[in-house]
């Protein structure tokens, strides 16, 4: 399992143990986060699963596909730096204590 802590716009934390296998939208949607809307159920086609990856992280994750960073300039208020999809960062032990902070709104 790997702890993913979900920060939303108010202060709230959420640490939920995820699934290797799964993303990081599913680790939110399983476990009640709110924030992360997820419209489409994971298919990058809707940019409802917006976050801001926190500084610590950026680096560490896998880099966006041509699809997510197309997706992301439909998200609200998208930075050219901190922004993913959840939807497309699938969890692996390696991300162990990933942190992402929720916007204040989706779309
Ligand atoms: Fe729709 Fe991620 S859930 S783009």
């Amino acid at each position: 399992m790997a702890k993913i802590i979900y920060i939303e716009h108010n202060g709230a934390h959420h640490e939920v143990e995820v699934k290797p296998g799964m993303t990081v939208m599913e680790g939110a949607r399983d476990n009640g986060v709110p924030g992360i809307d997820a419209d489409c159920g994971g298919a990058c086609a809707c940019s409802t699963c917006h976050v801001y990856v926190d500084d610590a992280w950026i680096d560490r994750l896998p880099e966006k596909d041509s699809m997510e960073e197309d997706m992301l300039d439909f998200a609200w208020n998208p930075d050219p730096v901190k922004s993913r999809l959840t939807c497309q960062i699938k969890v692996t032990e390696d991300i162990d204590g990933l942190v992402v902070h929720i916007p204040e709104r989706q779309i």
